[in-house]
């Protein structure tokens, strides 16, 4: 039986030791190349805005059937290898009691950033009924999915600092970084608490029964690597340590992080998330021995035809080789005016093989 059927005490979870997702997450070697999207569920396919007409964003992620719903749209669609919780990573701030929304076509917006050591030790603690919602969208999709996996996800404690100390979406991350390098002792603090909330949400969505986490380190790559390690790594580590005895694949994933692929790797993934900007081939020597990759078509790249398309598939599927085990994903979220033709495309000629 595989690590997944085995795991932990709960009901919930499946035996799905043919799936093909989780055989190359664990370094196997797949029965078919598995791929999946990040931001699959969302803005690019009509059904899913049909069903988001007149409901919020963090709304439906807190309403368990239209969440459940949502998380199943891509996977009828394409036939991806696994399903991706329709959620968000400001999900268990809002939860918690934080005054965070997203605002369309902005992204999460806070009502009062957290700038001073009085800020940080404001900041509500998330216990799990606060994020029973999404444990139960958990476990309705569980019973619908029949042998596809379900990735859970939460951010990582710099990407969630980012937002609540810029107030909102940053190019530059300045005031994160000012924080960071000028009161250290607030920053790690800051740092240590949201740990504690991302360890209570994945935990939570083990708990009902996914099947692997992503921790979604997205703007990590705005960090030099000394800054990573010293500042940042302590604290996703802490929490990819948590969920290690849960025996569920930790995928670890950042944009622009070329230079962190190794650090990102050390910091407790069994797969490292790789965007577009370094070649598989290459992203397999910096990442530790046994890791596993995923990744790595440009989204934009879904804009230039099916002939430019297939080419990049097949590059990526020969660089993949050079891997572990290879994931294949985009190196970013679908990008919300993608043809989801193209993404059916994809999902064929990953499925047919190099
Ligand atoms: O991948 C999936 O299909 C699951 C859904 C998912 C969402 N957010 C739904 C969403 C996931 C995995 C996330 C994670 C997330 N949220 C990240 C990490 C991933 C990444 O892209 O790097 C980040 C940084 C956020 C914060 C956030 N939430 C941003 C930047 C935005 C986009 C703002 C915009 O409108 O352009 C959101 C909103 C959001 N999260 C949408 C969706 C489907 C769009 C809102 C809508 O449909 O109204």
């Amino acid at each position: 039986m595989s690590r997944a059927g085995v795991v932990g005490t709960d009901q919930h979870r499946r035996d799905l030791s043919g799936s093909p997702f989780l055989a190359a997450a664990r370094g196997e070697r797949p029965s078919r190349h598995p791929v999946w999207f990040m931001r699959q569920a969302g803005r690019s396919l009509p059904e899913y805005r049909e069903v988001r007409r007149d409901t919020g964003m963090l709304e439906a992620c807190l309403t368990p059937e239209l969440a459940c719903e949502i998380t199943l749209q891509p996977v009828r669609r394409y036939g991806v290898d696994a399903a991706i919780l329709f959620s968000d990573i400001v999900v268990p701030l809002r939860a918690a009691g934080v005054g965070v929304d997203i605002v369309a076509g902005t992204g999460p917006v806070v009502e009062h950033p957290v700038r001073s050591a009085a800020d940080v030790a404001a900041l509500p603690a998330l216990d799990a009924d606060g994020v029973a919602p999404v444990a139960e969208a958990v476990r309705l999709l569980v019973r619908e999915l029949g042998d596809t996996p379900l990735i859970g996800f939460a951010g990582a404690p710099f990407t969630l600092a980012s937002y609540l100390v810029e107030g909102g979406p940053s190019r530059n991350h300045e005031r994160t970084k000012a924080l960071m390098h000028a009161e250290p002792d607030t920053w790690h603090a800051l740092c240590s608490a949201l740990a504690d909330t991302t360890l209570t949400f994945l935990r939570a969505q083990i708990a009902a029964g996914v099947d692997a986490v992503q921790l979604f380190d997205s703007w990590a790559g705005a960090l030099s690597e000394r800054d990573y390690r010293e500042l940042v790594m302590p604290h996703s580590a802490r929490v990819l340590a948590g969920l290690a005895d849960a025996g569920v694949p930790r995928i670890h994933f950042g944009v622009g992080t070329g230079e962190l692929l190794g650090a990102m790797g050390e910091a407790g993934a069994d797969v490292v998330g790789v965007d577009w900007r370094v070649p598989l081939d290459v992203a397999a020597r910096r990442v530790p021995p046994g890791t596993a990759l995923q990744g790595n078509l440009d989204p934009a790249l879904l804009f230039a035809g099916p002939d430019v398309v297939e080419r990049e598939v097949r590059r990526i599927l020969a660089e993949g080789a050079a891997a572990e085990g290879h994931v294949f994903n985009l190196g970013h979220g679908v990008l919300p005016e993608t043809d989801p033709d193209a993404l059916a495309r994809v999902v064929d000629l990953v499925h047919a093989g190099p």
